[in-house]
């Protein structure tokens, strides 16, 4: 009896893992590792003083992954294996398309041939494009603005499909609004290659000196202060999340989307005070035009999730810029090497 994580050495992943192993479930983890590294698969045993098999298999070698079927007994599959840069997947959608939509094909053809049914899949707010409204319910029009988000849509439907076929399916499609922050012991966390795209990740590095000032996207939206208001969700509230879906996947039938976010938005600018607050340093910044392709404001109606999966999410914006500046301060380098070697190639760096 095990669950199967695709992705689990990424960063929603490795967290829900700790997650999973904390509420007594047996885990086997699957990763390509293009954009994660093995040392967050190593902590998360570390923390919990648990072991799992590790598989270091891309979702595309569907032989490997049926191995992996045939070495365990799988009951169960949080699906969180994809990639996730909305700009790379405009430069190269094929790429995008072939690992996420092929990757999930592959998974669900190997489920099926081995009965397995049970499925929480790791969908996005980008499902709903450019919201009529906020809050967003579930119900909100879907559309995809670019091929990451198509992504995400077409596999919401593949799903959909594929429980009319087979009405022993059970599927929770999990829309993710905007995660922050790390584990509270600072030894998990984001870990972004190269300059991050995200908002919490840019702060944190500017925090650190790796860069220079943030660039504010845009302060003419119609918001309180004109820059993005977004609805921020502690990394650890989300991982939880996956918990109460799969404890309602085993007991249910049918395919059911759940908004996961705290229901509450903030902008840019409260980002950064919250931040400089939490943390005691100052956040250098400089408002450019907007990011093309960016909405105003985007926050989930999350009383779905609240009546159906008994999941609230619990940590406020301050624990989520406390932790996720304590998971930065103590891994300058991301999870490269330890801080007493990375002091070094941080001076390097800068
Ligand atoms: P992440 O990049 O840290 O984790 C994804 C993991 O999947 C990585 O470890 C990567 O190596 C692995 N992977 C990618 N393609 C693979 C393949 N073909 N085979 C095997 N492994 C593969 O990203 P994350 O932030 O932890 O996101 C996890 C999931 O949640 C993704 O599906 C992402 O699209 C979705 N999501 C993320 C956010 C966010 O803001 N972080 C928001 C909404 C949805
Ligand atoms: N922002 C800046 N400067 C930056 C980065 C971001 O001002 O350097 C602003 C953005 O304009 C936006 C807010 O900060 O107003 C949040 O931006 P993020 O890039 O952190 O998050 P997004 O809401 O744009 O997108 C994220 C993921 C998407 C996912 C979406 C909903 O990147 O993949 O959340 O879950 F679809």
């Amino acid at each position: 009896m095990a669950i199967l994580v695709t992705g689990g050495a990424g960063y929603i992943g490795s967290h829900t893992c700790i997650e999973l192993l904390n509420a007594g479930y047996e885990l086997v983890v699957l990763d390509n590792l293009v954009n994660s590294k093995f040392e967050s698969v190593r902590r998360v045993k570390e923390l919990t003083n648990k072991e799992f098999p590790f598989y270091k298999v891309d979702l595309l070698h569907i032989d490997k992954l049926e191995e992996i079927f045939k070495e365990n007994t799988i009951d169960a599959v949080i699906h969180l294996a994809g990639l996730k840069a909305v700009g790379e997947s405009v430069e190269q959608p094929l790429f995008y398309y072939h690992n996420n939509i092929t990757g999930t094909l592959n998974l669900c053809k190997v489920m099926s041939l081995y009965g397995v049914k049970n499925l929480v899949f790791s969908s996005s707010a980008t499902v709903y494009g450019l919201p009529d409204s906020v809050p967003i319910t579930e119900n909100s029009p879907l559309q995809a603005k670019n091929p990451y988000g198509q992504t995400k849509l077409m596999i919401e439907q593949v799903l959909q499909d594929l429980y009319q076929s087979d009405k022993e399916w059970s599927i929770s499609l999990l829309r993710y609004f905007n995660p922050i922050g790390a584990h509270e012991s600072g030894r998990l966390g984001e870990d972004p290659q190269g300059i991050p795209n995200n908002l919490m990740p840019y702060i944190t590095q500017v925090a650190i000196g790796k860069l220079p000032e943030l660039h504010i996207f845009g302060n003419n939206y119609s918001t309180a202060d004109g820059t993005g208001v977004r609805d921020y969700i502690h990394v650890v509230d989300l991982a939880k999340g996956h918990v109460c879906a799969l404890e309602k996947v085993w007991k249910t039938t049918g395919v059911d989307a759940f908004n996961l976010g705290t229901g509450k938005g903030y902008s840019v600018l409260e980002i950064v005070q919250a931040f400089e607050k939490a943390s005691g340093v100052e956040i250098p910044f400089r408002v450019i035009g907007p990011r093309p392709g960016d909405i105003g404001a985007c926050y989930a109606d999350p009383i779905k999730a609240k009546i159906n999966l008994g999941w609230q999410a619990q940590r406020g914006l301050e624990e989520m810029c406390r932790d996720a500046w304590r998971w930065q301060e103590q891994n300058p380098l991301g999870y490269e090497t330890n801080k007493k070697d990375t002091t070094l190639k941080l001076d390097v760096l800068l």
